[in-house]
């Protein structure tokens, strides 16, 4: 960690988070390569670039995703105990879970997700629409350990972690994810999980290079994150958006590449660029149904049943925890 990370967030009463961002921020600027964490790319801006992009023509896991678990509906459904507690990982928007929600009898839903208010929104409109569901909203990062909701009891516990959200953590931290997943789920539990697959380049090209610019847009939102939150003073006009296959880490890679010389400075410390260097910002790894497999197995689950849409582009898998 670079000395100086923590002594200047202190210095700028930020709050919790807001520290965590300029730690990170400064810590992987310092870094060779640069880089910075995809987890920041969802301000509310970027929050809202992203489901701009869910709806875009190339952007396919998202549609292929919903009409997995549209047509699989009851499958799915079978594979989740009457009663259960639904424990949703990250929990965006709600139109995925609203369509398990009307094929099963869910004893309870607890989303988790890091920003509260947007988890209360989301938690208080569903229930208004399913009002014989519990909905017990928990704030906290799904990635680190936490506490599920006592009021659940003993209910049948299973995971719901769509959106192929698990390509955006590096295969170490995608294992530690299941892992720590089975610990909090328990002995006994299930597992839905979407996958985004490898395909043809071409498509995975298209898919993070749009015509109309948004994954752009959302790319470089960051920069405009850190000049807004951490007073820095990136010129964002001097970089583009660059996303590229990956074919022997099997991920694509998004980019932010400089256009010219210059230097930048975010709470006083300085970061200089050269012509066409690169802030790595996001890998999204895309997996075969053998490898996903083969990491669920090694991570403390074993896998029951997957579907994948006719042309195979995405896949939805259950699994249950070895024990
Ligand atoms: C959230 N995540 C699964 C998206 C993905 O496809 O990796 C994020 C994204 N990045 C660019 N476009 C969409």
């Amino acid at each position: 960690m670079n000395v100086h990370a923590p002594a200047l967030a202190e210095a700028h009463h930020f709050d919790e988070q807001t520290s965590a961002f300029a730690r990170d921020v400064i810590d992987d600027l310092s870094q060779h390569p640069k880089r910075l964490s995809p987890k920041y790319f969802y301000d509310a801006a970027g929050s809202e670039l992203f489901e701009q992009i869910t709806l875009l023509p190339e952007y396919y896991p998202t549609r292929t995703e919903l009409t997995i678990l549209r047509d699989r509906s009851r499958a799915i459904s079978a594979f989740i105990p009457k009663g259960a507690a639904l424990v949703e990982f990250g929990a965006g928007a709600t139109t995925k879970v609203r369509l398990l929600l009307n094929e099963c009898a869910l004893g309870a839903y607890v989303p988790v997700d890091i920003s509260g208010d947007f988890l209360q929104a989301q938690a208080d409109a569903l229930g208004a629409d399913f009002p014989g569901l519990q909905v017990h909203p928990v704030t906290a990062d799904f990635t680190a350990p936490f506490e599920l909701p006592d009021s659940i009891g003993a209910m049948p516990r299973v995971g719901f972690f769509p959106g192929s959200t698990l390509g955006n953590f590096e295969p170490h931290e995608a294992s530690a994810f299941l892992r720590s997943a089975r610990g909090i789920l328990g002995k006994g539990a299930r597992m839905v999980i979407g996958v985004d697959l490898e395909k043809d380049e071409r498509v995975l090209y298209d898919a993070y290079n749009d015509a109309a610019g948004i994954t752009a847009r959302f790319n470089l939102n960051v920069l405009h994150r850190i000049n807004r939150e951490l007073g820095g003073d990136f010129d964002v006009g001097a970089f583009v958006h660059r996303a590229i296959y990956n074919r022997d880490r099997h991920r694509i890679e998004m980019h932010l590449i400089s256009k010219k010389a210059l230097t930048a400075r975010v709470l006083g410390k300085k970061f200089s660029f050269r012509p066409g260097e690169s802030i790595h910002t996001e890998n999204s790894y895309k997996y075969s149904l053998e490898r996903f497999t083969a990491l669920a197995k090694g991570s403390g689950w074993t896998p029951l049943e997957s579907w994948t849409d006719p042309a195979g582009m995405f896949s939805v898998h259950a699994l249950v925890a070895s024990d």
